[in-house]
């Protein structure tokens, strides 16, 4: 009840309400969406303007591979947006995703290298970085609600700022393609599309992957279309060829000799892994949303950079270190696959892992070879590889005799075992390893 009998309508506003007349001052609310300049993207800013009163400003965020900027620019326009932004983002993102998950050697399931999850939480950053900018309240993107980017969009803006409201158009009304282009046909919207294309397709510099279309069928060999940025194995020169990828503290720093910005060394390991058909990689994965997914990546940069980076620590780290550094990167992966990015749980793993890294630095040489990078060489300042300790040669420093007393010491454990309960009565092992054996 209103006590203090001020006229006020429903929305709690002074009444009679008029609203304010002049654009600038007129209260629609702001949204910020991660804009691909693709259909879905493209729908949603009209969606978002039309169905739900939005003032739309479409962030692009050029993460690698993105469509050219003029073309973002005026699809965006077009579909209604009142403002397009175009962020290059691809600097940062190799910067402080791509190259911290590869010191941490972040492999989801062992071989998926993160391209796409990596850059979902530098897009969240983004868009709420914008949406502060820009006086926005709420935020949205273009994920379905099957898959694992939803989530990690959702969780990274919720995290960054619960105050953001977060649209998610395409997850609440899922249209299909021809009802999405029929809907901008409808509000005088038309931008030839082309085809469909015979897969859903995301990439970043990081990598590239295909999914759905005959690739749903796991039976099924990937057609040679579901491939872009890599030769096939037939196709890839005969000839090998040498690369060699220097590392600072865990971080590729220099190609063949030349110091590199971690962008052009990306683009370079690229072009070049592709031409030898290196980092093709048919996968089923387990989603976070509980579906088993067949995916097809092609990632030849980070390939090569994992190879190289692992060769180098196994020359830099004890064995103890590159043990729980291997679970540290299984745990790693699941989070950012997860989308457990802005957490405490990262931040202690970071710490983990750059700590480990003080000594990572030297030099691998790798072969390029079809469908292969192969480690062939390795060099480092502060090595562990002690060649006077190792050699089958002149100049063994190694003293053979001393090992009689160790193996004496380190058999100690098998040997009281066996002789207290191993060894003994034989029938009573056997009852307990193999039951069956007595009944009969
Ligand atoms: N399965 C990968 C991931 O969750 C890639 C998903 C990319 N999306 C796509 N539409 N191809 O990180």
């Amino acid at each position: 009840m209103n006590l203090l009998c001020f006229p006020v309508d429903g929305a709690g506003r002074y009444w009679p309400y008029i609203p304010n007349l002049s654009r600038e001052g007129t209260h629609v609310p702001k949204l910020v969406l991660a804009y691909s300049g693709g259909l879905d993207t493209t729908t949603a800013i009209k969606w978002l303007t039309v169905e739900q009163g939005y003032d739309v400003i479409a962030l692009n965020i050029d993460v690698g591979k993105s469509r050219e900027q003029p073309v973002v620019e005026s699809r965006g326009l077009a579909a209604g947006a009142v403002k397009v932004r175009v962020i290059d983002a691809r600097e940062d993102f190799i910067r402080y995703f791509a190259f911290p998950a590869l010191a941490a050697g972040a492999m989801y399931q062992d071989v998926y290298p993160l391209a796409t999850a990596l850059a979902r939480p530098l897009l969240a950053k983004l868009l709420v970085d914008v949406a502060h900018e820009e006086g926005a309240t709420a935020v949205a993107h273009g994920c379905t609600g099957k898959g694992n980017d939803q989530v990690r969009f959702d969780v990274g803006i919720m995290t960054l700022d619960p105050s953001l409201k977060i649209v998610a158009p395409t997850r609440e009304n899922a249209m299909a393609r021809e009802m999405q282009i029929e809907y901008l046909h409808k509000h005088g919207i038309d931008i030839p599309w082309g085809d469909k294309g015979p897969f859903s397709i995301d990439e970043n510099i990081w990598g590239r992957s295909a999914e759905a279309g005959v690739l749903e069928d796991p039976w099924a060999e990937p057609p040679a279309e579901a491939y872009e940025w890599t030769r096939s194995v037939q196709d890839a020169p005969s000839q090998p060829e040498y690369v060699e990828i220097s590392y600072e503290h865990g971080m590729p720093v220099s190609l063949n000799g030349e110091a590199m910005n971690p962008l052009a060394m990306v683009e370079r390991l690229n072009d070049l892994g592709g031409k030898y058909g290196v980092g093709r990689i048919d996968h089923i994965e387990d989603r976070l949303v509980g579906i088993k997914s067949r995916e097809i990546y092609e990632a030849p940069a980070a390939t090569i950079l994992h190879a190289a980076h692992r060769a180098l620590e196994s020359m830099t780290l004890s064995k103890q270190q590159i043990k729980l550094k291997k679970q540290i990167a299984t745990e790693y992966s699941e989070l950012i696959y997860n989308g457990l990015w802005f957490s405490a749980h990262h931040q202690d793993i970071a710490a983990y892992v750059a700590s480990t890294q003080r000594h990572v630095s030297g030099t691998i040489r790798v072969r390029l070879q079809p469908g292969a990078a192969v480690v062939v060489a390795r060099k480092a300042d502060e090595s562990l590889y002690d060649r006077g300790l190792a050699t089958y040669d002149r100049g063994d420093t190694y003293d053979q005799s001393a090992a009689v007393g160790f193996i004496n010491i380190w058999g100690l454990q098998t040997r009281t075992q066996a002789r207290v309960q191993l060894l003994g009565e034989l029938p009573r092992a056997l009852k307990i390893a193999m039951p069956q054996e007595e009944s009969r």
